[in-house]
C-alpha cells in the first residue's frame, strides 16, 4: 500500500507532493488526492517529547473522509463552471465572427461627402458630409446606435442603423474613441431634440482610434465630483468636458475681443520678455531662476517694459504670462496667470478710469453678442448682469467708512483706519454686498507699489485704482506712474532697490517724460466673474498654484 505524509505545521496542500520530504498540510487533502493510500501524520510520540510519522487515528480518518468528500464536490463544481464558461466564450467568439463578416463599405455611388467641422452643420443641412471627432456620448439599442460626436468646434448627433449599428466595431465602440462618419445632415422632426436641432444619418463610418474599455475606460479616469486634485492630475482628459471646454472657448474669445478693443483704440500689441532681472510688485512673490549663473526672475508684470515702449510706439498693451510665488492659498491666486496689461501716455487719471470702463463694457457686450460665447455665458452664469457705464466710483477712505459702518473688521479684528490694507475677505464682502462693479481709487502710498503717482491734492494717497467685481473682488490693478525723475529715484531707493538695475526704466523720465498710466487685468479673474466659476483655477488651461506644477 502506498503512503502519503501529512504535517499540519510545515506541510502544504497546494505546493507539496505528499512525500515525507514534502508533506501535505491536511489529512482531508491527502485522502482526496490518494483515497487508497495509508495516511501517516506527524505527531508527538506517546509519553515522549519526540515527534514521528504515525498512522492516522480512526477518528481523524473519519473527519478526513468528510473533508475529502467536500473537496471532491468543490472540484466537480469548478470543472462544471469552467465548462460553461468555455461554452459561453465559444458562443461569444462565434457571434463576433459573424459580426466580423459585416464589412462596412462606402457606397461609391453616393454623392461625394463634403469635409466639414461641426461648427458649420447648420449651413450643410441636407448635404452629404464627412465629419470627424471624438465619441462624446454613445448608446446602442434595438439595432440603432447613437453617437454624439464632438470635434472641439461643436457637437452633432449621428445615427447608425442596419449593418453600421450591428458591426463589431460598433458593438465594441467606447467613449472618446475617434471616428470619421459620412452621411446626410437632416433637420430633426418636431418633438425630437439633439444639439443644433439636426442629426446626421450615417451611411458609412470608420474608427480612427479606439479608446480603452474596462478599468482604463475614460469614465473611470474622469469621474464627476471626484477630488479636485485627482481631476487636476487628469486635466488633459477633464478639459474634454462640456464645462471646462466652454470656459476655454470663452477665454479665447475674451482675449480676441480685448485685442479687438485695443486695435480700435489704436493701442499696439507688444511682447515683453518673461525672464527678467527687475521686480515690479515686491520681492516676496518673485520666482527666482538661474540665468547662466546670474540671478533672474520670472516676470511679475510687464508694466515697466510697456512704459519704455510709449515714446517709440505710443500706447501699448500685452497679453503675457505673469508669475507670482504667492503665499496666499486662495481661490483667486495662481502662481502663473495671463496678464493683460496696457500703458497709455498723455492722459489724466480720470481719462484712464473712463478708458477702463469702456474696455470692460465693450468687451463684455461683444462677448454676449457673440453667437457662440453669448449662449455659453448664459448657460454657465444665467444671472450675469453686464456692467454699464459709469461704474460706481469709490475712494479708499470711503471704503473704510463703508466697512466700519457695516461692522466688517480689518485683519487685526479692529475698525479700519487710514493705511490699513483692505484684505481679500473684507473686499469681497463689500463688493458682494454692493453687487456692482466698483472703481476703488486713491489708495495710501504705503500700501501701494513704489511707482505710483501721488495725488496732487493729497500726497498721502496715490492715483491708483482697483476694479472690483462681485463674486471675485479685485480683477484689475492700475495707476498713474511717477513721471518725475527725482521722485522716482527716491521711491526706488525707499524700496531698497538698486537704481542701476532700473536705468532703462528711469530713462523714460530723463529722455522726454510724460504723464502716463496703465493697468493689469487678471484674465482668469475676469473669467471667474463672467462665468461664475468658484475659483480662478477653473479658468486656466493647466493651472499652477502652490504645490501644483503638473501635468
Ligand atoms: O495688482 P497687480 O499686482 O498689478 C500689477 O502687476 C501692475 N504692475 C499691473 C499694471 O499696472 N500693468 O496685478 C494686476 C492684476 C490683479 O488685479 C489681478 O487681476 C491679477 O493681476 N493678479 C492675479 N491673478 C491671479 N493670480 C495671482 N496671483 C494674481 N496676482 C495678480
Amino acid at each position: 500500500m502506498s503512503k502519503v505524509y501529512v504535517n499540519e505545521k510545515s506541510g502544504s496542500d497546494s505546493e507539496s507532493a505528499g512525500s515525507q520530504e514534502s508533506p501535505y498540510q491536511t489529512p482531508a487533502y491527502a485522502l482526496y488526492k490518494s483515497p487508497e493510500a495509508q495516511i501517516l501524520v506527524y505527531k508527538q510520540k506517546e509519553g515522549s517529547d519526540e515527534f514521528e510519522y504515525a498512522e492516522i487515528s480512526a477518528s481523524a480518518l473519519k473527519k478526513a473522509k468528510k473533508g475529502a468528500d467536500g473537496l471532491a464536490k468543490k472540484a466537480q463544481k469548478q470543472a462544471k463552471q469552467a465548462e460553461e464558461q468555455k461554452l459561453r466564450d465559444q458562443e461569444a467568439a462565434k457571434k463576433l465572427a459573424e459580426l466580423d463578416l459585416i464589412k462596412i463599405v462606402e457606397d461609391e455611388s453616393l454623392p461625394k461627402a463634403k469635409k466639414i467641422k461641426l461648427r458649420s452643420i447648420q449651413e450643410n443641412v441636407n448635404q452629404r458630409v464627412a465629419v470627424s471627432g471624438w465619441v462624446h456620448r454613445f448608446r446602442s439599442q434595438k439595432g440603432v446606435a447613437f453617437i454624439t460626436l464632438r470635434d472641439g468646434t461643436g457637437y452633432l448627433q449621428t445615427v447608425l442603423t442596419g449593418d453600421l449599428a450591428k458591426a463589431r466595431i460598433t458593438q465594441e465602440l467606447t467613449l472618446e474613441s475617434t471616428v470619421i462618419i459620412k452621411g446626410v445632415i437632416e433637420k430633426l422632426p418636431e418633438g425630437k431634440s439633439a444639439p443644433g436641432g439636426v442629426e446626421l444619418k450615417a451611411d458609412y463610418y470608420e474608427v480612427c482610434g479606439l479608446a480603452p474599455s474596462g478599468e482604463d475606460a475614460f469614465t473611470n479616469k474622469v469621474q464627476e465630483g471626484a477630488d479636485p486634485s485627482l481631476l487636476l492630475d487628469q486635466r488633459h482628459l477633464t478639459l474634454r468636458g462640456e464645462t471646462l471646454s466652454s470656459v476655454m472657448r470663452v477665454r479665447a474669445a475674451l482675449l480676441g475681443y480685448v485685442r479687438k478693443f485695443y486695435e480700435q483704440e489704436g493701442i499696439l500689441e507688444v511682447t515683453p520678455p518673461c525672464m527678467v532681472q527687475s521686480q515690479v510688485e515686491g520681492g516676496s512673490t518673485l520666482f527666482k531662476l538661474d540665468y547662466y549663473g546670474e540671478e533672474a526672475y520670472m516676470t511679475q508684470s510687464s508694466q515697466l517694459y510697456l512704459e519704455t515702449c510709449l515714446p517709440a510706439l505710443g500706447d501699448v498693451y500685452c497679453v503675457q504670462e505673469s508669475f507670482r510665488a504667492e503665499k496666499s492659498h486662495t481661490r483667486r491666486h495662481l502662481s502663473e496667470y495671463t496678464h493683460i496689461e496696457a500703458e497709455l501716455a498723455f492722459l489724466t487719471f480720470d481719462e484712464m478710469l473712463d478708458h477702463l470702463e469702456k474696455l470692460f463694457v465693450t468687451v463684455v457686450n461683444n462677448l454676449l453678442e457673440d453667437s457662440v460665447c453669448g449662449p455659453l455665458i448664459k448657460k454657465l452664469n444665467p444671472n450675469f448682469k453686464p456692467p454699464t457705464q459709469p461704474f460706481k466710483r469709490m475712494q479708499y477712505v470711503e471704503a473704510l467708512e463703508w466697512l466700519n459702518e457695516h461692522g466688517i473688521p480689518n485683519e487685526e479684528g479692529e475698525k479700519f483706519k487710514f493705511g490699513d490694507d483692505i484684505a481679500e475677505a473684507a473686499e469681497r464682502k463689500m463688493t458682494d454686498t454692493l453687487n456692482v462693479p466698483i472703481l476703488l481709487t486713491r489708495f495710501p502710498v504705503e500700501i501701494k507699489s513704489f511707482y505710483m503717482k501721488k495725488c496732487a491734492d493729497d500726497p498721502r494717497v496715490t492715483e491708483s485704482v482697483d476694479v472690483l467685481m462681485p463674486n471675485v473682488g479685485e480683477i484689475t490693478g492700475g495707476s498713474m506712474r511717477i513721471d518725475d525723475y527725482d521722485e522716482l529715484m527716491a521711491a526706488i531707493k525707499r524700496e531698497n532697490l538698486d537704481p542701476a538695475v532700473y536705468y532703462w526704466f528711469t530713462d523714460l523720465r530723463k529722455y522726454g517724460t510724460c504723464p502716463h498710466g496703465g493697468y493689469g487685468l487678471g484674465t482668469e479673474r475676469i473669467l471667474a466673474w463672467l462665468l461664475d466659476r468658484y475659483t480662478v483655477r477653473d479658468c486656466s488651461l493647466y493651472p499652477r498654484f502652490t504645490g501644483r506644477c503638473k501635468p
